[in-house]
């Protein structure tokens, strides 16, 4: 028996370079030595976007697709919908009782996320509840692992502290605790630079972007603002091409010597860029091949997910049981 893995996204947009660097590419690593749960969260989506419904059930078939593009296989993973396994709310109901107001208000990435969004006394209960929800999620696939980045490792901790508070009081081995695979991979800046690269922020390629998408916005880069002519010397550091020649050029050795190169004087912005063009069109053209062959059989994909929700609820639903039994919720 491979061990487990849940993760997933929330389907708020098309994915994105940040998303292959920081997960999608671990993903395709792990999927033949772990069983992947991949959990397309429409319903955690929506404790933030409760007023874009729709919005959000039309990217659960856009986040399928960037799973397909990827080379995510529907046949070593299992791709759901979050919204459809009804388990998870119950769990996350009895979980509900486990955790105090108090903790949430200290879970580092939920405060980060509110002050960001400022909800100041607008906080819907939904949202500050997520990780609660979250934690039943992973709980209920009895999951081994959760490939997380830096920033979502809090997230580990509270289903921890759920899993043993459960198991504390209701007896039993009933819920397994997580560990986290953290990434080794750094965030991907933005196309102007900025720390993240978003969809709301409007500085991400996607992994659907044509050639031309690619070329442009490489070319809105910013470089080295004081680098005007060829001849002068350049700056590396905050050097957005160079950042993300760090990320997909596979020569570091020629990284290297560009680099050199720029510092000294005599290169220019234009070669960097052109470099930059052709080794991220060759990352996505396959990608964008295989998304076009699915988005032309969306029925296919359909099915991949209804099949994978059905896989899904039936793990999820015997997990169920056991927690019922566990809390002598038999009658
Ligand atoms: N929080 C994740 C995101 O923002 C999505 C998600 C929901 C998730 N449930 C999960 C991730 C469980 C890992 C484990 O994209």
């Amino acid at each position: 028996m491979k061990p487990i893995i849940l993760t997933g996204d929330r389907p708020t947009g098309a994915l994105h370079l940040g998303h292959y660097v920081g997960s999608l590419k671990n993903r395709v690593a792990f999927q033949n030595d772990y069983k992947q749960f991949l959990i397309i969260a429409d319903t955690q989506a929506l404790t933030d976007n409760f007023d874009k419904a729709e919005m959000v059930r039309d990217n659960v078939i856009q986040v399928a697709l960037d799973y397909l593009a990827v080379g995510l296989d529907p046949q070593l993973n299992t791709f759901f919908i979050q919204s459809q396994v009804h388990e998870l709310y119950e769990l996350t109901s009895y979980f509900m009782n486990l955790v105090t107001v108090a903790r949430l208000q200290r879970n580092p990435t939920i405060k980060e996320e509110i002050k960001q969004k400022g909800f100041d006394e607008s906080l819907p209960v939904g949202f500050f509840c997520y990780p609660i929800s979250q934690a039943a999620d992973i709980l209920a696939f009895h999951a081994d692992a959760v490939p997380v980045g830096e920033d979502q490792s809090p997230m580990i901790e509270q289903t921890n502290e759920i899993a043993r508070r459960f198991n504390h009081i209701y007896g039993g081995n009933t819920l397994k605790e997580v560990k986290s695979i953290i990434g080794k991979i750094g965030r991907l800046p933005g196309i102007d630079g900025k720390t993240k690269m978003s969809k709301s922020l409007g500085n991400a390629i996607f992994l659907g972007d044509s050639s031309d998408d690619i070329k442009k916005k490489v070319n809105l880069m910013f470089t080295d603002p004081n680098h005007l002519k060829v001849s002068d010397p350049g700056q590396v550091e905050g050097n957005v091409v160079f950042m993300f020649l760090d990320f997909f050029d596979p020569n570091v050795e020629e990284v290297n010597q560009l680099k050199e190169h720029y510092r000294r004087g005599g290169l220019g912005d234009g070669v960097l860029k052109k470099r930059l063009i052709e080794i991220l069109d060759a990352l996505i053209a396959p990608m964008r091949t295989r998304r076009q062959q699915y988005q032309s059989d969306l029925g296919y994909v359909r099915k991949i997910l209804e099949d994978g929700t059905r896989d899904a609820r039936a793990v999820a639903a015997k997990k169920v049981e056991d927690v019922r039994a566990a809390m002598k919720l038999v009658y």
